[in-house]
C-alpha cells in the first residue's frame, strides 16, 4: 500500500462526517507519520517513538517528542495505532485520559494491524465511537463525553512499562517493543555462539529491551564501552533500566538512532552483536537487514568482528562476503543461522 495511512486521520472531516476542528486548539498527533495538511493545526504536539518515522517530520517546522509529556491536556488527539494489541489499547486509553471533556479522539490502523478492532476497543473504554473504512484501513472517532475510567486505568497499566520475569530473568519491558514478553530464540542462540572473550568497545545494533547486551555484559568483564542502539525509544528506556547495574564499571551509551543510515560518530568498534529486524513498513523484506550490515561494516575497526543471527531463509551471505574479509556461518539450527565475520 503506497498511501500514508496516517493521512486517513482527516478522512472523517473530508467526508463531512464530523465538523472541522478548531485549528487553534491544543492538538496531539501520536504515532503518526507526517502528512500534508497537519500544519493547519497551529498548536500541536507530535509524539513519535520510532526514529525513522520521527525523521520524516524533520523540515516541516514541527518539533517531535519521543514520549508523551505528563502535564499536557488536549482538545484533539489523532492516533495512528501500533499493531500490537496491548500497545494500541494503551494508546487509546491514554488518549481518553489526556483529552479535555468533549475533546475529539480519531484513530486509524490498517485492517490487518488491528483496524477492525478499534471500534470495539473504544467501546470497551466506555466511549461511543463511529467509524469509516477506506483503503483496507479503519478510521474510528469519538468525543470524550462518556468513558469508563476503571477500564482506562486498567489498560494504561497493562500497556505501560513493567517488570517481567522472562525465562527466570528479570527485565523491564513494555508491550509494543519487539518480542516484549519473551526472549528471542535467535538472540539466545547468538549468545550461545559468542567467543569466550569479548573486550574493548562494542555495540548492540537494535538492542531492544536489552537482552543481548545484558548477557554479553554478564559474561564478558573486559568490556569498557558499550553502545546500546535502537530506533524504538520505548525499548531504549527499558534497556537503560535493565543495564543500569553494569553502569558502575562500564561506560554505556544509549542512542535513539536509525541504524539503516550512516552513523558518522560511531567508528573503530572492536565488535558488534546484532539480531537485525528483517521487515519494516514499506521497505523490501531484506532491505533493513542489508542496511544494518552495511552500517555495521562502517562502524567496525579493521579486523573488528560482527556477531549476527538471522532467520535461515534470509539471504545475507552475498553482502557479508562483499563487505567483510572472513565470513563464517558457525551454526545453523532451529530456523536460524549464526555468523561470525571479520572486517
Ligand atoms: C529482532 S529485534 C532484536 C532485539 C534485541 N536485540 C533482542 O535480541 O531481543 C530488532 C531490533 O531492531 C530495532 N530496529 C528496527 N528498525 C530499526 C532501525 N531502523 N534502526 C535501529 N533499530 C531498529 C527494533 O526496535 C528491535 O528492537
Amino acid at each position: 500500500m503506497n498511501e500514508n495511512i496516517s493521512s486517513l486521520l482527516f478522512y472523517p472531516f473530508d467526508k463531512e462526517q464530523i465538523a472541522y476542528p478548531n485549528y487553534d486548539a491544543k492538538t496531539l498527533f501520536w504515532g503518526a507519520q507526517y502528512f500534508y495538511g497537519i500544519e493547519k493545526f497551529k498548536n500541536i504536539d507530535c509524539v513519535q517513538s520510532f526514529k525513522p518515522d520521527a525523521a520524516l517530520w524533520e523540515g516541516h517546522g514541527i518539533k517531535i517528542q519521543s514520549e508523551l509529556l505528563q502535564q499536557e491536556r488536549y482538545q484533539n488527539i489523532f492516533c495512528h495505532l501500533p499493531k500490537q494489541k496491548e500497545s494500541a489499547l494503551y494508546m487509546l486509553a491514554q488518549s481518553l485520559d489526556y483529552l479535555e471533556d468533549n475533546g475529539l479522539l480519531v484513530a486509524v490502523a490498517a485492517n490487518d494491524a488491528g483496524g477492525k478492532k478499534i471500534e470495539s476497543w473504544m467501546k470497551e473504554l466506555g466511549a461511543n465511537p463511529t467509524s469509516l473504512s477506506k483503503s483496507k484501513c479503519r478510521i474510528v472517532w469519538a468525543y470524550k463525553n462518556t468513558r469508563d475510567q476503571q477500564k482506562i486505568d486498567f489498560y494504561i497499566s497493562k500497556g505501560a512499562q513493567q517488570n517481567m520475569n522472562i525465562d527466570g530473568l528479570n527485565f523491564m519491558s513494555q508491550p509494543g517493543i519487539f518480542g516484549w514478553d519473551k526472549i528471542d530464540k535467535g538472540s539466545k542462540l547468538l549468545i550461545q555462539n559468542l567467543p569466550p572473550k569479548l573486550e574493548g568497545k562494542g555495540a548492540d545494533f537494535g538492542c531492544g529491551y536489552g537482552y543481548l547486551s545484558s548477557q554479553v555484559l554478564k559474561k564478558h568483564t573486559n568490556i569498557n564501552k558499550l553502545y546500546a542502539l535502537d530506533a524504538d525509544y520505548n525499548a531504549l528506556q527499558c534497556a537503560k533500566k535493565n543495564l543500569a547495574h553494569y553502569q558502575e564499571n562500564i561506560d554505556i551509551e544509549y542512542d535513539w538512532v536509525d541504524l539503516t543510515v550512516p552513523q558518522k560518530d560511531l567508528r573503530n568498534l572492536d565488535w558488534i552483536v546484532m539480531n537485525p529486524p528483517f521487515h519494516e513498513g514499506k521497505q523490501a523484506k531484506n532491505e533493513v537487514g542489508h542496511n544494518f550490515i552495511k552500517q555495521a561494516a562502517q562502524c567496525l575497526k579493521k579486523s573488528g568482528s560482527l556477531y549476527m543471527v538471522a532467520n535461515s531463509h534470509l539471504p545475507y551471505e552475498k553482502l557479508l562476503d562483499k563487505l567483510f574479509s572472513n565470513v563464517h556461518k558457525v551454526s545453523e539450527e532451529q530456523g536460524y543461522k549464526i555468523f561470525v565475520v571479520q572486517k
